[in-house]
């Protein structure tokens, strides 16, 4: 069955960059710009990526076999480039809670939703994983777009979140690959209402923890209340504004014959090589996993 108009580039190459961020010094604990609202979001956003990318690579290698061979060795590349960046948020998070920040909250929360997710099928836990990752993807590429959303960033911070976007991008189809040829015996309809259920589902946990977590934080700070929602819903959703200008690409997810590569960002891809990596030498990448 023929299941994508634009599938993954042929010419893709999936590259774990091993790269160590912020080891060498303390880091300030309002690193993004000294805003609250900005560090606050980021944090939680970060504080989410060691468990829940080690439950993405599972739920996708529960599907490698019998995966053709270019997606089975897609499978590796990005469950090397996950594994590394759990390794570097792990790392980024201890600096936090070194900073200050209590995070106990959030990790726990974390665990909760992916202890309800691990309790139903396998299938259900690719689809999670599928719309996580384009959660993923799509902020990826809006951070990459528009540097503003790292404007006054700790350097070593934004070097973090800007390899780790790259890599989002790089790996987007991947989990949605697995996912299409897992499912490929299944009629089209309950494949789409499956893929849409799980993503109504992921997001509104998404869209609420992040928010609760970010909330949590800023009351650390001692920002507290009305002052607290407004600061953050105005940096989310106004300026920068980044949940707003992911809800186009956010929708599209919907689309009957979606696919991330859809959207051909390969140009930021480009725009970052082209960067250098100037601040950490690049390592000779070893199994990660
Ligand atoms: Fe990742
Ligand atoms: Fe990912």
């Amino acid at each position: 069955m023929t299941t994508t108009i634009v599938p993954t580039p042929a010419d893709l190459s999936i590259t774990p960059r091993d790269r160590r961020f912020g080891r060498e010094a303390a880091e300030p604990r309002l690193w993004h710009g000294g805003r609250v609202e900005a560090t606050a979001i980021y944090n939680a956003l970060s504080t989410t990526f060691p468990r829940g990318e080690a439950f993405f690579v599972e739920s996708v290698r529960a599907f490698r076999d019998g995966a053709p061979p270019r997606l089975a060795e897609e499978i590796k590349a990005f469950t090397t480039q996950e594994a590394i960046h759990s390794r570097e948020h792990d790392a980024f998070n201890k600096r936090a809670a070194q900073a200050g920040y209590d995070l106990t909250a959030l990790e726990a929360q974390v665990e909760r939703r992916l202890a309800v997710t691990r309790g139903k099928p396998p299938i259900v836990s690719l689809a999670a994983t599928m719309a996580l990752e384009h959660f993923t993807a799509i902020l990826a590429h809006q951070l990459l777009a528009e540097p503003r959303h790292l404007d006054g960033a700790d350097k070593a911070a934004a070097d973090l979140w800007r390899w780790h976007a790259v890599e989002e991008i790089e790996h987007k189809g991947v989990a949605y690959d697995t996912w299409l040829h897992a499912t490929r015996d299944w009629p089209r309809w309950k494949r789409w209402k499956v893929k849409a259920k799980v993503m109504l589902y992921v997001t509104r946990n998404f869209v609420v923890d992040r928010t609760a977590g970010a909330l949590e934080l800023m009351r650390q700070e001692g920002v507290t209340g009305l002052r607290a929602w407004r600061m953050l819903l105005w940096y989310l959703w106004v300026r920068p504004g980044m949940f707003r200008k992911i809800a186009g690409a956010w929708v599209r997810y919907f689309l009957p014959r979606f696919h991330p590569w859809d959207e051909d960002d390969r140009h930021l891809l480009g725009a970052y090589a082209a960067m250098g990596t100037r601040d950490e030498p690049r390592r000779k990448v070893r199994r990660a996993v």
